[in-house]
């Protein structure tokens, strides 16, 4: 049997077993097995955080409480107010009420506090409730962590404080919603200051739409702010967590960076709500909260410690974005104010800002900013290294003005650390032409482009990063997804992104870091899709074919790009060949996007002592696939094993992602 003919009966084999018919001819897919490649940057895969589609605040951060310090307020959404999602409720013939006062509060950052006054009758009391984001889910047998802040009020004369009133009873209920209880506990409010009072509670039984309840029921007042209930068991166990699935989920990408806080909520909506990294930092209660540009309410609960926290416990790299002294172009702020500069007078104390933020991540526990750091539980520097200045700005002579003077305080006073810069929303065109020029003048280290595009346009576009210039500023592909039909999340629109990260692949000395955006929509709060990862509120994570790939990539990283050749061009096959000098390993990634499996001979040159056999990665089906959880349809990736020598055929099936494993022989 000849080479050739032996090859051919593989192919068809290999074509049966992909349950599709290989073209005759197969292409070469050579690969320079022996050449010590080419470098790939560490940082290629990571990750995008954004609190749009309740990513955040309903999402990631694991508090259960909608409106816990009754900060929302009508110019979030117009039926909002600063009771929402809090309920009034007398029983047994009670009568009492529920208001918000600001005459005495927990801190002038969190203004607001809710009252609870039981008047004559009692009756049984008067309770509030809060249903959290769409019901409160609990488990039986977890346990949550009730915490809240309370003081008396003195009936009929509450403004002026008198002591020898007694104590107030306060019962605390996880609630059904026929008004079950399945947890509960009571406390003796006591004080005229403001106290933190804490409970654990065990649910009785699983309710996935339960509500927390306080009941007040002896006559008197009591003020009530900062009403907070999380699992216990967070991510990490770490207090004021993270949702421990979310996070998980996130963290089995392997991403090696996460960038946060955004997006357009980075440089916000109007001046006045930039993103201000100092705002959230310190006591939760503390916190100065603001309207998410998303059109809700940001508690800033899940603020730069938790952020650097997350990054540190998934061992990925913290990749925080200030904003550089504008506000979103694209601002409707009174009336549309577009973009807008701060004051230039005003830039040197922003500009210190930014450098506290420096030193808060990397200075020692006794600087002034990493004692605020250490204070909050972490004494060790969190090794901040990049940090971004804008996001998708408007490039502007405003915007160059103030983004030059933090770029070059920045650079002088920590030279260690890598600027991202910004080049507007768009793969090409006017930001984007005038972001490089600015880049270019003022050798920025590395900048940020965005590109939510179809499917095809990441076809067409394999060779875009091959021919930029190395001598340039290195590039941080920020936000990327194939936007398919409908923005559905579909097989077809996963699999232009894996094309396209073969190129980045193939391109890891430019581009440097990537990160698929957005990372996470709560099903049915969604201002955005698509989304890498959806979930709810009842402990559901539905992962899309997208995060797949993303996931692939992420697990099958390499630190050197293999020299490699494609006999012919083919429509949609998409190649690359990385060595982990770590494990040895060499790994092949195949993108075949056609209908039609493709057959390929695959020839590994220089490669010495090849095991017999590889492992075999496949993701694959229709274009139009989705992860259907709904319907339990769901694509994975199968993996098998496949005979292989140095020169073998593969024949990769129709619309489908193959990574072949070679492990080094022990
Ligand atoms: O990822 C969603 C949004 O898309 C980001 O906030 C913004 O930067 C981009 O336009």
């Amino acid at each position: 049997m000849t080479r050739v003919s032996r090859f051919g009966l593989f192919a068809a084999l290999c074509a049966f077993s992909a349950g599709a018919t290989a073209d005759t001819d197969p292409i070469t897919f050579r690969v320079d097995a022996g050449n010590s490649g080419k470098p790939i940057s560490p940082d290629l895969m990571g990750v995008f955080f954004e609190d749009l589609n309740h990513a955040g605040d309903g999402g990631l951060y694991a508090e259960l409480i909608q409106n816990r310090s009754f900060e929302f307020r009508a110019t979030e959404q117009p039926t909002w107010n600063n009771l929402s999602f809090w309920t009034l409720t007398p029983l047994g013939g009670a009568k009492g009420n529920m208001q918000v006062e600001q005459a005495w509060p927990l801190h002038p950052n969190n203004p607001n506090y809710a009252t609870l006054e039981v008047m004559e009758p009692a009756g049984a009391g008067v309770k509030m409730s809060n249903t959290g984001f769409q019901g409160i889910s609990v488990q039986a047998g977890e346990k949550y962590q009730l915490a809240f802040f309370a003081r008396q009020l003195y009936f009929g004369k509450r403004w002026v404080p008198q002591p020898g009133v007694g104590t107030l009873p306060l019962v605390v209920r996880l609630e059904s919603p026929a008004g079950e209880v399945l947890a509960e506990t009571k406390f003796d409010i006591a004080d005229r200051e403001w106290q933190r009072l804490t409970a654990t509670f065990t649910a009785s039984r699983s309710e996935p739409q339960a509500r927390l309840v306080l009941l007040a029921t002896a006559p008197g007042g009591i003020a009530l702010d900062e009403v907070s209930l999380f699992p216990q068991k967070t991510f990490r166990g770490r207090p004021n967590g993270l949702r421990a699935d979310l996070a998980q989920t996130i963290a089995d990408l392997k991403p090696r960076f996460i960038r946060f806080p955004g997006g357009c909520l980075v440089h916000g909506n109007g001046l006045g709500n930039m993103y201000r990294w100092q705002d959230t930092v310190g006591p939760i209660e503390q916190r100065r909260q603001q309207a998410n540009l998303w059109g809700y309410h940001q508690t800033g609960g899940l603020g730069y410690f938790e952020f650097f926290q997350f990054a540190e416990d998934i061992g990925a790299k913290p990749v925080p974005v200030v904003p550089a002294g504008v506000c979103c172009q694209n601002s409707d702020h009174q009336g549309g104010t577009g973009q807008r500069g701060l004051p230039l007078e005003t830039m040197e104390s922003y500009i210190q800002e930014v450098l506290d933020l420096i030193e808060y991540a990397n200075g020692p526990a006794t600087s002034k900013w990493g004692a605020v750091r250490a204070a909050a539980g972490h004494p060790q520097p969190f090794n901040l290294k990049y940090l971004g200045v804008g996001n998708e700005d408007h490039i502007t002579f405003l915007f160059k003005k103030r983004f030059e003077m933090i770029y070059e305080a920045v650079k002088a006073r920590h030279p260690e650390i890598t600027v991202i810069g910004t080049v507007g929303p768009f793969h090409s065109g006017d930001d984007f032409d005038q972001g490089w020029k600015i880049a270019n003048e003022l050798s920025i280290p590395m900048v940020d482009e965005h590109y939510y595009v179809s499917p095809q346009w990441f076809w067409d576009n394999l060779k875009r990063y091959d021919t930029y210039d190395r001598s340039k500023s290195t590039v941080y592909l920020g936000e990327y997804a194939a936007h398919d039909e409908n923005r559905r999340t579909t097989l077809r629109a996963a699999l232009a992104e894996a094309a396209h990260l073969t190129s980045l692949e193939r391109n890891a000395d430019v581009v440097v870091m990537a990160s698929y955006a957005p990372l996470l929509g709560r099903e049915g709060m969604t201002n955005w899709n698509p989304n890498l990862i959806y979930f709810n509120g009842n402990g559901g994570v539905f992962p899309t074919v997208s995060y797949e790939v993303q996931k692939l990539f992420g697990h099958h990283a390499g630190d050197r790009y293999l020299p490699s050749t494609l006999s012919a061009d083919s429509q949609r096959l998409a190649v690359s060949s990385v060595r982990d000098s770590a494990s040895g390993d060499i790994v092949l990634k195949l993108v075949n996007g056609g209908d039609e499996a493709k057959a390929l001979r695959i020839q590994l040159d220089g490669a010495n002592r090849l095991p017999g056999k590889a492992d075999l990665i496949v993701l694959s089906g229709k274009p139009d696939d989705v992860n259907d959880y709904g319907a339990g349809r769901l694509l994975k990736p199968k993996t098998t094993t496949i005979g292989i020598s140095s020169s073998f055929a593969y024949a990769a099936p129709a619309n489908s992602l193959s990574i072949v494993r070679i492990k080094k022989r022990k």
